[in-house]
């Protein structure tokens, strides 16, 4: 049955221009790394979605491996989008990627043309559309050609498989020629995809500015580290959590400095009258580079907290500077 989509939908959710391009995205974004593969609970994760759509949540990013098990998440995205969603398409940004291990042999993974076109059309076929609104480079590639790589996503754009191309993780000094090259090429680089929060700010230095300076907009992941960056490991390691199923968020992340810092932000938060999430999600959309937050949720309770921040998302001087300092307390 297809979803009637709340009309008042795009009241409340602010709306990016990413870069210099014609296309804006949501300054909050629904991630499908987590808890939406064949292992995850279904109708848990259509109720995210519907959530999130009827919030103003135009942008929902997935990825060839995402899972678990890998690929997953792209049936289980597609086969809500053509049951219940298929009417909306025209207002979604679906994006997938390509580039971190998806099948045996040399070319189920990395930068080449065979894995970048081969990948796409695996997720075309896996979510049953006929193209998705961008296509990234999921990881730079030290051993192939740059050229190579960026020309596979100029590809897939002329033929109509992508709208527009993207990378995600590239070092700033890649980004710069991968801007070059695909101007060159007449596909201009829409978005780089990068980790940002608070407790992992390596974009800062550099990649920022690259990314303003050539008009890239940036979509910043994991803004809540996980989930550290939340009331969630306060009291210790719930269950079902991510940190208690141990493959990507471990417990040796959870220091003793870093739960002190936690509990510290915690209060400025209250302070602020905002949860621990949403404050960190103020935090990253108070830079103007930023041109969305790519949050992940495993209920339709913590995507509400997340869309909540747009609430409050200024800061005085005192609270970004006493923020500055509980991060300066960590590693
Ligand atoms: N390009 C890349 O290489 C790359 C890499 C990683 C991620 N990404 C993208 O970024 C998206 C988001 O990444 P992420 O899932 O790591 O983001 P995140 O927002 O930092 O973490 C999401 C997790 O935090 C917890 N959480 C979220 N909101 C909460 C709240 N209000 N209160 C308490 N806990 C809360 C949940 O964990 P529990 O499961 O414990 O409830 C949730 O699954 C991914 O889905 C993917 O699209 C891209």
């Amino acid at each position: 049955m297809q979803h009637q989509a709340s009309e008042s939908r795009y009241e409340d959710m602010i709306y990016q221009r990413c870069g210099r391009s014609g296309i804006k995205l949501p300054a909050i974004s629904l991630g499908l790394w987590h808890n939406f593969g064949s292992e995850d609970i279904y109708e848990n994760g259509k109720a995210i979605i519907f959530e999130a759509f009827d919030k103003g949540i135009t942008h929902f990013d997935l990825a060839n491996n995402y899972g678990p098990v890998p690929g997953s998440a792209e049936e289980n995205f597609g086969s809500i989008l053509n049951k219940h969603l298929k009417a909306y398409r025209d207002e979604m940004i679906i994006s997938s990627k390509a580039g971190y291990y998806m099948w045996q042999g040399p070319y189920g993974e990395w930068g080449s043309r065979k894995n970048m076109i081969a990948s796409l059309n695996q997720s075309l076929q896996r979510m049953n559309v006929e193209y998705v609104d961008i296509f990234y480079s999921h990881r730079y590639d030290p051993e192939t050609p740059l050229e190579e790589t960026m020309t596979a996503l100029d590809h897939a754009v002329r033929q109509g498989k992508a709208l527009y191309a993207g990378i995600s993780n590239y070092p700033a000094d890649k980004t710069r020629e991968a801007e070059s090259i695909l101007r060159e090429l007449g596909t201009p680089c829409l978005i780089h995809q990068a980790r940002y929060s608070m407790f992992d700010r390596w974009v800062e230095p550099e990649l920022l500015d690259v990314a303003d300076k050539r008009g890239i907009g940036v979509i910043a992941f994991s803004p809540l580290a996980q989930g550290l960056l939340t009331n969630r490991y306060i009291h210790g390691i719930p269950e079902g959590s991510r940190m208690s199923r141990g493959h990507f968020l471990k417990q040796e992340h959870l220091t003793n400095e870093k739960l002190q810092a936690i509990k510290n932000l915690n209060n400025i938060a209250k302070e602020r009258g905002q949860s621990l999430a949403q404050m960190a999600i103020a935090w990253l959309l108070k830079d103007r580079r930023v041109t969305s937050v790519l949050i992940g949720a495993s209920s339709v309770m913590q995507l509400n907290d997340n869309l909540n921040t747009l609430k409050n998302i200024e800061f005085n001087r005192g609270e970004l500077d006493q923020i500055e300092a509980i991060l300066h307390t960590i590693k």
